[in-house]
């Protein structure tokens, strides 16, 4: 495998090509580099390679000419004019790495072991003028979200995890297929001599020599893991019915014990914008309590400061806890058992407090986008703080929350489709969404 490396440092790569099993690896022949400055290809008397950029603002950008001239020169094609633009050459893919790129992943750097000679372009200042991007078929790749002085640091990222894919590469093969990503799974805990250190024992299952032991420790530690740190990416695992039977045993773990919600009935907006008290809706007792269930809510406040209301929602849930509904569908009564009714908010907001120890970080949700935008979170941002401190996450009825009641949240979470024309969905739907944005699969 070849890298064309197009670059205005070449000293950048001299050390870490010549390090380890890449340097072994081109010493055999496995792989090879070549770096290729734009410097030498500027037709500028003084061999410019940047400029200010259009339109002002801070930096320099990299010129077209230098790097087109350099593209041509390694055989790329250019697109002609009012041509549709080039498709990439998975046999010579042309990589630009860019914060604004698609991720590099563990599979795209599996996909790439199928090319020939890969050419990096390595950006630098604000990086390169964009028509590069339009004339040639550049792929842009990001190693992550943040940004570098430039794109060789990047490229010896995107080197490495693909050329030690190349067979022949590593010296154990299975080395490659255990790791990281590979299984879908971050991996599972390493340990080496001795076998006690600072009072710290290996694992005994590790030295005790049952294969099928240790390769099921190995996946249980790895889906441990995983949970942990990236419990994105534990869809994309393939598992199996004993893996399955291990994550069911999880849940008490999952941070969704601190979410709890609040259906709003007071103080809520009528279609006058006055603040009233709207009654409770069977369904939305019911469907929200479902949803807060199957998410592993820490509990469900249906809130209204109406005594016959109350007296609604405490026969319905004798009905289903005690009555004829528990005979006919115990699963109604176990969803159900999350539901608490409160008079207002603050009993609600005690009420946690009393039970997690730490006061709610109260949430407010709208259908109008122009919620207070200084208070706003994002679903991301409320798994994280979930991880510290319980959240209320306050649902309103009617035409939405009133003041009152939004005059107590802290921080307020986007609309959902808000860039939609149409997005009147009923509460316990965007209940549901909110839930799973927040929470997904794992959490
Ligand atoms: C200072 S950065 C330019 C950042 C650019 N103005 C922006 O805000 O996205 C210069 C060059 O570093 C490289 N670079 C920076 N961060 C990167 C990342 N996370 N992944 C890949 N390349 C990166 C790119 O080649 C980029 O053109």
């Amino acid at each position: 495998m070849h890298f064309s490396l197009v670059s205005l440092f070449p000293e950048f790569f001299s050390s870490p090509m010549q390090q380890g099993l890449m340097g072994r690896a081109i010493e055999a022949g496995l792989v090879s580099y070549a770096v290729h400055n734009p410097r030498d290809f500027s037709t500028d008397k003084h061999n410019k390679v940047d400029d200010r950029p259009y339109g002002g603002g801070p930096g320099m950008v990299m010129l077209p000419q230098p790097l087109a001239d350099v593209l041509l020169h390694l055989g790329h094609p250019v697109r002609e004019a009012g041509a549709p633009r080039l498709l990439p050459n998975p046999a010579r893919p042309l990589v630009h790495p860019s914060p604004k790129g698609k991720p590099l992943t563990q599979a795209l750097a599996r996909k790439l072991t199928a090319a020939k000679d890969i050419t990096l372009v390595c950006g630098r200042y604000e990086g390169i003028d964009a028509r590069i991007e339009e004339l040639f078929a550049v792929e842009c790749v990001s190693v992550g979200d943040f940004v570098l002085n430039g794109g060789e640091a990047a490229a010896l990222c995107f080197m490495e995890s693909v050329a030690r894919l190349v067979p022949g590469y590593m010296g154990d093969e299975e080395s490659g297929t255990e790791e990281s990503f590979s299984s879908g799974l971050l991996e599972y805990p390493h340990y080496t001599k001795p076998a006690e250190f600072y009072g710290l024992a290996v694992p005994e299952v590790l030295r005790g020599g049952d294969h099928g032991k240790v390769a099921r420790w190995r996946r249980e530690r790895a889906m441990e893991t995983t949970l942990a740190v990236r419990p994105d990416i534990m869809g994309e695992a393939p598992l199996g019915a004993e893996d399955y039977a291990f994550l069911q045993e999880k849940p008490l773990q999952r941070i969704g014990k601190n979410l709890f919600c609040a259906l709003v009935h007071y103080p809520v907006l009528d279609k006058w914008k006055n603040s009233v008290a709207v009654s409770l809706t069977n369904l939305d007792i019911h469907d929200i309590s479902r949803s807060s269930c199957t998410f592993g809510l820490g509990g469900y406040y249906v809130v209204t400061p109406i005594q016959d209301q109350q007296r609604l929602l405490e026969s319905l849930l004798r009905h289903w806890h005690e009555g004829a509904g528990k005979q006919s569908n115990p699963h109604r009564d176990e969803a159900l058992s999350l539901v608490k009714g409160v008079a207002s908010l603050e009993e609600a907001i005690q009420d946690i407090t009393c039970q997690c120890g730490a006061a709610p970080l109260v949430v407010g949700s709208s259908a109008r986008a122009e919620a207070e935008s200084q208070k706003a979170i994002d679903f991301l941002g409320v798994r994280e703080v979930l991880e510290e401190r319980p959240v209320l996450l306050l649902l309103g009825t009617g035409h939405g929350l009133a003041p009152e009641a939004c005059g107590l949240c802290e921080k307020f979470l986007p609309p959902l489709r808000w860039h939609g024309r149409y997005n009147h969905l009923s509460v316990r739907a965007a209940a549901a969404i909110m839930m799973d944005r927040i929470l997904g699969d794992w959490c």
